[in-house]
């Protein structure tokens, strides 16, 4: 396994991310770990990450010795060069100015690290990488024994190695995309140079992550708060495998939820894996709280705020039976679905949006008022790695690989004042869209028009408009299908249905959903308008 050493970087995690990539076992911790503790981790390799800090001004702040005795590969990245140089004894220049962002690095000599890895070639000697820079300082004298490994016009030395020693350090950030050979250098960091197996699966990381709840939980009981969303059943399901009946799932109906929702969580969780699950029917505290207010922003803030209520009376009464399973006298821990995207603060990868949608999943504030620990199994891993997870634990795909569900639920889908029978409708219309998009085969890709969409839905219009039935005349609601591509939510394409597809849905809905009378469907991208219509 590799260790990881984290000087503080924000993007430590997709060191980690590019080694598992490379099916190697990594763990991080932080830099000042003991030398003791290295030598028990007994590391095949070990990564020294990034950091906002200047070797110039933290003096505290280097790698443990072992790391240099440990007599394993060392791979620098940024402030891990510039620690690695002045630990060895080169030297690392004060810099005021910073470079930041795209920058074109020139190998040089041949090095095992870089041998036959460029994105193109200047001359017949040198070549060329296309990288990601972010620093202030930087070496501007090599360590003994070190050799000049790349270079940039701003930054004579961008990498060096000290091959009989297997040290190598690179200034640029080969774990960041933009970086476009990095995943091939710490591949070959890991795989070549220390020679890491790759053996590493999935299967691997339960047995880890399993263990690792135990330790930390020891007997003492669990509360998780479970959604039906892929990130906090895929908590769920981590944490029972780990402790069994320990966890507590409570599961809150708000009456904005999809066509079977409940009876889909109940059935997987209490039924097929046997967790303990209460299910709490909110939904006419819900419904109550709502009535009278069509406002986006107050509905959101009294859903979320009722949420909170709900799961904290339910967490109070479960805190304090003690005679639930364990020896631990009611629940000590919070288990939350937190995906290492929900980590990630600041950087340009969160807006405000972000902030929002985090208060809803994750309850905010609730630890603090309960006095729970906090247990986030999933904080490492991204959405994709989350979905594996999922599947390697036995969840059905069809849940794991579901479409996101905004928190307030068909709260923002119903426009203006929620009441029931909206609700129920929209349930309706919603399930046939979502089973036909299912059930409607991409003879091009071969794949399901569900699965070649991000996001979709249908949006309840509280107005109502003229039809004809038979010999009738009906005077009905309206809703509108949405359905988009994006791969981040931030900007979004209206999809390109077939328009056999929207038909068949039309038909389905006015004929099978009585109270609707006419569809439409959404034709508009993000931005200028949101993939919500609330
Ligand atoms: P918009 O509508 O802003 O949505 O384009 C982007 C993504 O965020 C989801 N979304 C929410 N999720 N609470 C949530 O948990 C919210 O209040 C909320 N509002 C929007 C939306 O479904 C889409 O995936």
């Amino acid at each position: 396994k590799v260790l990881i050493l984290d000087f503080g970087s924000q993007v430590t995690q997709l060191i980690a991310r590019r080694v598992r990539d490379a099916s190697v076992y990594c763990e991080i911790h932080p830099n000042d770990v003991s030398d003791d503790f290295i030598k028990t981790f007994a590391p095949k390799a070990i990564i020294l990450s990034g950091s906002h800090a200047s070797t110039y001004e933290d003096h505290e702040l280097r790698a443990p010795q072992a790391v240099w005795d440990a007599g394993v590969p060392v791979l620098g990245i940024c402030y891990g060069m510039q620690t690695m140089a002045v630990q060895l004894g080169g030297k690392v220049e004060w810099s005021d100015h910073r470079e930041f962002g795209y920058a074109e690095v020139r190998a040089h000599g041949h090095t095992q690290l870089l041998d036959g890895i460029q994105d193109f070639q200047t001359d017949e000697k040198h070549g060329m990488l296309k990288v990601w820079m972010s620093h202030g300082d930087k070496v501007t004298v090599l360590p003994p024994g070190f050799k000049l490994m790349a270079s940039t016009p701003s930054c004579p030395i961008a990498g060096m190695a000290d091959e009989a020693r297997r040290l190598y350090a690179v200034q640029f950030h080969p774990e960041v995309t933009h970086t476009l050979q990095g995943e091939a250098m710490l591949r070959r960091f890991v795989r070549d140079i220390a020679g890491c197996k790759g053996d590493w699966q999935m299967g691997s990381y339960i047995d880890e992550a399993v263990a690792k709840i135990r330790e930390q939980v020891g007997d003492e009981e669990v509360i998780l708060g479970l959604s039906g969303g892929v990130d906090s059943s895929v908590a769920a399901a981590l944490i029972h495998r780990a402790i069994g009946d320990q966890l507590t799932c409570v599961f809150v109906d708000h009456g904005l939820l999809r066509l079977n929702e409940g009876r889909m969580v109940m059935d997987m969780f209490a039924g097929r894996l046997h967790a303990k699950v209460v299910h709490v029917d909110a939904s006419e505290q819900f419904l109550g709280k709502l009535a009278g207010v069509s406002d986006p922003e107050r509905k959101r803030k009294i859903i979320g705020a009722e949420f909170v209520e709900v799961f904290q009376a339910e967490a109070k009464k479960l805190k304090g039976s003690s005679t639930t399973a364990g020896s631990g006298g009611g629940a000590k821990w919070l288990a939350q679905g937190t995906i290492y995207p929900d980590v990630v603060e600041s950087g340009g990868t969160k807006t405000k949006k972000a902030t929002t949608i985090k208060s809803h999943h994750n309850v905010g504030g609730l630890p603090e008022t309960l006095g729970l620990k906090l247990l986030e199994p999933l904080r490492e891993l991204f959405k994709d790695e989350v979905r594996a997870l999922g599947v390697a634990l036995g969840l059905p795909e069809d849940m794991v690989y579901r479409h996101p569900f905004p928190g307030p639920g068909l709260g923002v889908r119903i426009l203006g004042e929620i009441k029931k029978d909206y609700a129920d409708l929209l349930r309706r219309a919603d399930a046939i869209f979502i089973e036909e998009l299912r059930n409607t085969i991409d003879p091009a890709t071969g794949k399901s028009w569900y699965s070649l969409t991000s996001q979709a839905f249908a949006v309840f219009l509280p107005v109502k408009s003229v039809g004809v039935m038979g010999d009738g005349r009906t005077y009905d609601y309206v809703v509108a299908l949405r359905a988009v591509q994006t791969s981040d939510f931030m900007t979004a394409d209206w999809a390109e249905l077939p328009y056999s597809l929207l038909k068949r849905t039309s038909g389905r809905i006015i004929n099978e959903v009585r109270g609707i009378n006419r569809v439409t469907y959404d034709v508009s991208s993000k931005p200028p308008a949101t993939i919500e219509w609330e």
